[in-house]
């Protein structure tokens, strides 16, 4: 559901009272935590969709990665996880046995199990998982403390929903997918667990509000600002001329809409190409840390190290908004 919509339902619900609830829906985190002892609290989220890519087993696995991430950017450790599917009466058994084992075979690679789940029928094909993580109450990692001075981190390109899209509607070829689809079948298991030497004020995960709006959550829980460089942030390739050509999802024209509806300002040299990129919805995106500049450029290298590409995009300033340059 768009952000907007999202937050206004939510106000309708019944405060959460319960202390041992340390993140709940106030904040528009990744995930929830619930304290079960001193030294101990679970991390939980969930996240399913219809398929994004042409071949099943990969469609599984993207769809596994990204529930994952969710717990990765509380900064949480993976336990297990509860597979929710829908596919059409119709389908041929085999194609719904890729699509499983693709998520199993990611939760391994997570180090965890799927250890049951729920399907139902439906026109649409639908995947995701319930996954379960573990974390010290006082390491969580929220998307709404970030400090201004913080350099912001992105940990993998933008442009996966406008290039999914052509695919699409065949605007491009299988070919033009493989870097976007590795980038999505990505754990954020490294590039979350070489936080653990590091201070990291924010994190959160970029998906489907894209890369403003996931950062709007985070300046605006943290009352600050951030001013991103534009040609610094990491693109796929041919995202860009794609988004040039007029190809965008609906969700990613939304998310640009709101962003500016919210009083994001960008420099005129930022086109409107560029504009909409920063907007794409993503699948499985990288996280977005802010992190101290000693923390960010040590953690970048180590970083480099593991093959994880960590880009400098911006900072956190004081002053309320985001600038792009
Ligand atoms: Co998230
Ligand atoms: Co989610």
């Amino acid at each position: 559901m768009d952000a907007s919509v999202l937050a206004q339902v939510l106000r309708e619900l019944p405060p959460i009272d319960d202390p041992n609830v340390l993140v709940g829906t106030s904040t528009a985190d990744d995930a929830g935590v619930y304290k079960l002892r001193d030294d101990l609290a679970l991390v939980q989220t969930v996240d399913f969709f219809t398929p994004i890519v042409d071949d099943p087993y990969t469609f599984g696995a993207i769809a596994a990665a990204n529930a994952l991430s969710d717990v990765y950017a509380m900064g949480g450790r993976p336990i297990s996880a509860l597979a929710i599917a829908a596919f059409p009466e119709d389908m041929d058994p085999q194609t719904i046995g890729a699509v499983l084992r693709g998520g199993a075979d990611k939760a391994r690679e997570a180090g965890i199990n799927i250890i049951g789940g729920h399907t139902i029928k439906d026109d649409e094909p639908k995947y995701g998982l319930a996954v379960t993580g573990v974390i010290h109450p006082d390491r969580v990692l929220r998307n709404s403390t970030a400090q201004p001075g913080d350099v912001l981190l992105l940990t993998k390109p933008i442009g996966t929903g406008i290039l999914t899209t052509a695919r699409r509607s065949d605007r491009i070829g299988d070919d033009a997918m493989t870097v976007a689809i590795a980038s999505m079948s990505a754990l954020n298991r490294t590039a979350a667990e070489l936080l653990d030497g590091c201070e990291v004020h924010a994190a959160t995960d970029v998906t489907g509000f894209g890369l403003l709006g996931h950062l709007r959550e985070m300046v605006s829980g943290a009352n600050a600002g951030a001013e991103i460089v534009a040609s610094d942030v990491p693109l796929l390739a041919g995202a860009l001329e794609l988004a040039r050509a007029g190809v965008a999802p609906g969700g990613t024209k939304t998310n640009l809409a709101q962003a500016l509806a919210a009083g994001v300002r960008f420099d005129e040299r930022v086109d409107e190409a560029l504009r909409l990129l920063l907007a794409d919805a993503q699948t499985s995106g990288g996280l977005l840390l802010a992190m101290p500049a000693a923390d960010a450029a040590r953690y970048q290298t180590q970083a480099a190290a593991r093959g994880v590409r960590a880009a400098a995009i911006g900072t956190i300033v004081g002053e309320p908004g985001i600038r792009v340059r």
